[in-house]
């Protein structure tokens, strides 16, 4: 089912040509099996097609057929615009790619046809650089703040945790209190040994006030108070007040595009967001060699669908936190970013929670990738308005 490619895809970063040659005559001496790249493509999970300079299917790997639901004999050679509705979004990108030549990535689009249902996804096109013309889409189920956002604003059982964060903030808080000063009182005139059992008192409720606070962060749905905030101002902060409590033993790495516009964001919660980040990876890391790397990056062409209209936000502000530590158990990735999922001895599981409902809330994107030794979490967000910086 292979059509349109050749066997062999050369890589366009100019750096790694040689590498490339290079592969090329050792693999002379490679005795393993031959691998074309059509085969590789195959094996992939992901959903890739190219449409040709006509807008007919000139390439579709298993996991197109399968997505598609659509074997490759009726997909190549046909149009698109028979497969697809003729107002997907797909339409647009593949022309703005085939305009432009430069890739984009759309975040929160929707494939629906009668045939494969729907399908909330991102979407990559790419130009293939040796045919003009030619473009490749690549799919992906993969958005996981929008993932969270619909958890916790669409769905009626996090509706119920929203409700419940809420009545706990109010109906815990207050007695909580009462019970911290009659503690006090009490310690006033307690022995030494008594005073231990007040002092735990105050420090168990200190706890849970706390708990309940963060709780409470996810049931505030006031309007996100927006302005033009300085990432970098924020990653210093966040830098400053992890090398001086729990990240001490770390060191950290900055990279930073200096010429990065300003964030269109609330800084204390872009903070509490880079906080729970950094606290997650400082706790991730080896004791001796815990390394973490805090970058920032300009990048075209991600675009994220505003749900229910045909507007759509640029992001093209990368902000991420990268960590040496042994990468996140493989049972959890799935849950990850759910409330109360948590792998750590006395942790509440609300820290990625709670960063992925404010990156929900700034219109952003986060997406995580896992490996031992190389932990990365990234956030695409948008930049503040032209007016807003004046
Ligand atoms: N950088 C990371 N490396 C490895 N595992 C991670 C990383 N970040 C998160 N995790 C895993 O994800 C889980 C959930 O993280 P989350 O921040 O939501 O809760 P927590 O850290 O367990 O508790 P809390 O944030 O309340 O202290 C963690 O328990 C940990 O297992
Ligand atoms: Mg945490």
């Amino acid at each position: 089912m292979m059509i349109g490619l050749p066997n062999e895809t050369r890589p366009e970063a100019e750096g790694s040509v040689s590498e490339w040659e290079q592969g090329k005559k050792q693999s002379k001496a490679f005795e393993g099996p031959q691998l074309d790249a059509g085969t590789i493509v195959n094996a992939l999970a992901e959903p890739i097609f190219v449409v040709d300079n006509a807008g007919c299917v000139c390439f579709a790997n298993l996991a197109a057929e399968q997505f598609l639901a659509t074997s490759a004999s009726a997909l190549l050679g046909r149009p698109l615009a028979e497969i697809l509705p003729p107002d997907s979004p797909v339409f647009s990108l593949v022309e703005h790619v085939r305009v432009g030549g430069q890739s984009v990535s759309e975040y929160g689009v929707t494939i629906e046809t009668p045939k494969i249902g729907s399908h909330f996804v991102s979407v990559e096109v790419s130009a293939v650089s040796d045919y003009p013309g030619a473009v490749a889409v690549s799919i992906q189920e993969r958005s996981i703040a929008r993932k969270i956002d619909h958890q916790l604003v669409h769905r009626n059982a996090a509706r119920s945790v929203t409700a419940m964060a809420a009545m706990l903030a109010h109906e815990v808080k207050n007695p909580l209190s009462g019970i911290r000063g009659a503690a006090q009182l009490v310690e006033q005139n307690a022995g030494p040994e008594d005073r231990e059992l007040t002092q735990l008192i105050c420090d168990e409720t200190d706890r849970i006030v706390a708990l309940v606070q963060r709780m409470e962060m996810f049931s505030d749905e006031r309007p996100l108070e927006r302005d033009a905030v300085n990432i970098h101002e924020v990653l210093g902060h966040v830098r400053l007040l992890a090398q001086s409590g729990f990240a001490r033993d770390v060191r950290f790495v900055e990279t930073y595009d200096p010429s990065l516009p300003p964030v269109y964001g609330n800084r204390d919660q872009l903070i509490q967001v880079l906080l729970n980040l950094v606290k997650n990876a400082a706790e991730a890391v080896p004791k001796d060699e815990g390394e973490i790397i805090l970058s920032t990056r300009f990048q075209q062409g991600v675009r994220l669908t505003v749900p229910g209209s045909r507007a759509r936000v640029e992001l093209p502000l990368t902000v991420s936190v990268t960590d040496n530590g042994g990468g996140i158990p493989e049972d959890l990735k799935a849950h990850l970013f759910d409330p109360f999922v948590s792998a750590k001895a006395g942790g509440t599981g609300l820290g990625l929670a709670l960063v992925a409902k404010i990156i929900g809330d700034h219109g952003g994107v986060i997406e995580l990738q896992s490996a031992p030794r190389k932990t990365v979490f990234q956030m695409m967000l948008p930049k503040a308005p032209k007016e807003i910086r004046a």
